[in-house]
């Protein structure tokens, strides 16, 4: 029986998601790794524990995660059974659809039939009456993005998902589908890209969109999947994700460029007295555009150690500039 920490609330911050009623915490958990037939049991619930006791109150899912895919989804329904049902109100769970899930044509992409089909497999596989995020994983070059957006209207509407979210979409498109949702009543509550010190994209134009927008913003992978602790700098170390789950961080890449930024960027984490991927999750938090810094974990302890950013002084001016030599 699971006694969540008194405290949970006195230690995080929350900033507010875009123009909405939802305040998310500075770091939110996703679990795209460690979730799956590969990791322990318990394992998985100490660090979602940890989480909820350091007060992350946001777990962010998809259909695919695993592996093997929907395994992320089923193994949190038994969570959800042996811990977090008398919690379900304190909680914001999101999960999405957009990358190939099943065999045929209907199971990838955009379509309405699918997204509809995934979010009631996905219910199934969580032991939920709804999620509180619905997103559309990646943008479909060949469905109309009215058929997409539509699909998330009727899903708010039918009560499957409080709010929508769109994910990897670029700015042009973002902003075109806040319209349509906008209008048809259903606004959209947040965009989840991925941005880290290594991926700056969203700079380029998305980030102003969402300001004007006044939606919300969840950046993804923001240490780069642990690039950014520099635990790689002198090799792969055992038991880390390149070791131990290299089916995206692969050990190409530990680039030249990537292993100079790295040590670069240590120095100036070492002389602010701090690890460098606080700094690193500092970092993408510095814009008040972005809500919050969705961050994964292989062990417990590594939240609680993330979760010290919230009491950490500020950037300065000169070093936002020494971190834009540091990555030049
Ligand atoms: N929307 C999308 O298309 C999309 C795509 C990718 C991810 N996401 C979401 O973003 C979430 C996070 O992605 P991510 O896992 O790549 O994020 P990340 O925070 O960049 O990387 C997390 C990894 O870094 C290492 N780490 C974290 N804290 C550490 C610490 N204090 N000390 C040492 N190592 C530490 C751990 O890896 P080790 O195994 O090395 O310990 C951990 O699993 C996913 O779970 C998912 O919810 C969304």
């Amino acid at each position: 029986m699971y006694t969540p920490a008194q405290d949970r609330y006195q230690h995080m911050t929350y900033r507010r998601c875009g123009n909405s009623g939802i305040q998310l915490p500075m770091l939110s958990l996703g679990l795209w790794h460690n979730f799956g037939d590969i990791t322990p049991f318990e394992t998985q619930q100490a660090i979602l524990r940890a989480a909820f006791d350091t007060g992350i109150t946001h777990f962010d899912l998809a259909n695919n995660y695993g592996p093997p895919a929907g395994e992320a989804e089923r193994n949190f329904g038994r969570h959800m059974d042996t811990d977090w049902r008398p919690h379900r109100d304190e909680l914001i769970i999101s999960t999405k659809a957009g990358y190939g899930m099943w065999d045929g044509p209907y199971g990838d992409w955009g379509s309405r039939k699918y997204l509809i089909a995934s979010l009631d497999q996905s219910l199934k596989r969580m032991h939920l009456d709804y999620v509180d995020i619905f997103y559309h994983h990646r943008p479909d070059p060949d469905t109309p993005l009215e058929e997409t957006m539509g699909a998330l209207d009727y899903i708010v509407r039918s009560g499957k998902a409080l709010y929508v979210g769109i994910s990897n979409y670029g700015p042009e498109q973002a902003k075109k589908a806040f319209t349509m949702l906008r209008e048809m009543g259903t606004p959209c509550l947040i965009h989840q890209p991925r941005y880290n010190m290594f991926d700056r994209r969203p700079e380029q134009g998305l980030t102003d969109v969402l300001r004007e927008e006044k939606v919300g913003c969840i950046c993804f992978s923001p240490l780069a999947g642990g690039l950014l602790t520099g635990k790689y700098l002198n090799g792969i170390p055992a038991g880390s994700r390149i070791d131990h789950d290299p089916r995206f961080l692969k050990p190409d890449s530990l680039t030249e460029d990537n292993i100079r930024k790295t040590r670069a960027l240590k120095a100036i984490a070492d002389a602010r007295g701090q690890k460098l991927h606080h700094l690193a999750l500092q970092w993408v938090l510095r814009d008040p555009v972005i809500t919050s810094a969705l961050i994964g974990a292989s062990r417990p302890e590594q939240i609680i150690d993330n979760a010290s950013i919230v009491n950490a002084p500020p950037l300065t001016e000169a070093e936002l500039r020494q971190i834009d030599e540091a990555l030049a």
